[in-house]
């Protein structure tokens, strides 16, 4: 197995390494390093607009990157980082228009995954220790939670020097809360597994409301997307897919591909079910929302836009 130092190294000869998180797998280069950059956008086919998450180990790399950081900021970083939450704040010079996409903000995360905070360290100590990272998966595609769906959807693309990192599946399973942090008050750009609740306790803040225009790829009216069509709480027809909670029976000839006990566990198993369905060359896949706030929104927020494809 090539050892973090490995891809550390590579990381710093500007090379990309697709590393694990407790979301979903991230497509990394060196922050710093603008062609390193530019090649996740080659890989990706996403457009050059669109900003990347910088990934870091410790609340005292954000001054590197950010400016004038509210307190409310901190409180959050402080509660849950390392955690699935992105924080956007105002840049550095060092956040360059081709990390921010040529905004003024710039998207920070300390990812909860063993692997991803030893990977940094070791960048630490030969270079920025700084990971501009996208979510591994072509533009607007399904997010990979596991080594396999990254190397079955990109190794293709990658060179001898890049490397793909195995560390297990991705324990949550869908994208991090991201959160503006620009703001008087912290608005929610995408929901996540740190609700609208956590955040509003842990600021003492009630969560702004206002539209904004920052740009979020999640945001795009499709994303997140399978080759099958995507409905959402119809009946399901012999031959379709079916993803609902364990508690619903799977109709006669309907094909189940996940029953999760529980949201987390929906979440955890959402991409791998729509992996699975385009394996079988299914044509559409019927999923049974699930109700309630919290992850159950945010699961209802990625269902919502694989649906419009
Ligand atoms: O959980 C995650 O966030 C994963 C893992 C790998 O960390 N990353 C991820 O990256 O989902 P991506 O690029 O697929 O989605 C990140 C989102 C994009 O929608 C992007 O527009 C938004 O973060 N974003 C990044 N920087 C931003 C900024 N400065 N302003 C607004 N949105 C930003
Ligand atoms: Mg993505």
């Amino acid at each position: 197995m090539t050892s973090l130092k490995d891809a550390a190294k590579s990381l710093h000869d500007g090379y990309i390494v697709a590393f694990p998180t407790e979301t979903v797998y991230g497509l990394g280069a060196d922050a710093t390093n603008q062609k390193a950059v530019m090649r996740i956008f080659e890989i990706k086919n996403r457009p050059a607009d669109h900003p990347l998450i910088v990934h870091i180990n410790s609340i005292d790399q954000l001054g590197d990157w950010a400016i004038n950081i509210p307190e409310y900021a901190y409180a959050l970083a402080e509660r849950y980082w390392p955690g699935p939450m992105t924080l956007i704040l105002n840049r550095r010079s060092n956040a360059k228009d081709w990390i921010t996409g040529g905004q003024d903000t710039v998207g920070i995360r300390i990812p909860n995954h063993e692997m991803a905070l030893s990977l940094i360290e070791e960048f630490k100590k030969i270079g920025s220790g700084a990971i501009a990272a996208p979510s591994a998966n072509k533009f607007g595609k399904v997010s990979p939670t596991s080594y396999q769906h990254v190397k079955e959807e990109l190794s293709r693309d990658l060179s001898a020097n890049d490397m793909i990192l195995d560390g297990g599946n991705s324990s949550i399973g869908i994208e991090s809360t991201i959160i503006d942090c620009t703001q008087s008050k912290p608005k929610i750009l995408r929901p996540g597994f740190i609700t609208n609740t956590m955040v509003e306790e842990t600021t003492g803040l009630i969560l702004s409301d206002s539209i904004t225009n920052i740009r979020v790829s999640g945001s795009f009216k499709s994303h997140y997307a399978p080759k099958a069509k995507v409905l959402l709480d119809i009946e399901p027809q012999p031959g379709d897919g079916y993803i609902a909670q364990a508690e619903f029976e799977t109709p006669a000839n309907v094909i189940r591909l996940i029953a999760p006990k529980n949201v987390e566990e929906f979440a955890q198993n959402l991409y791998f079910a729509f992996r699975k369905a385009d394996e079988k060359d299914l044509s559409r896949i019927v999923v049974k929302q699930p109700l309630g706030d919290n992850l159950a929104l945010a699961i209802r927020d990625r269902l919502l836009k694989a649906s419009n494809n």
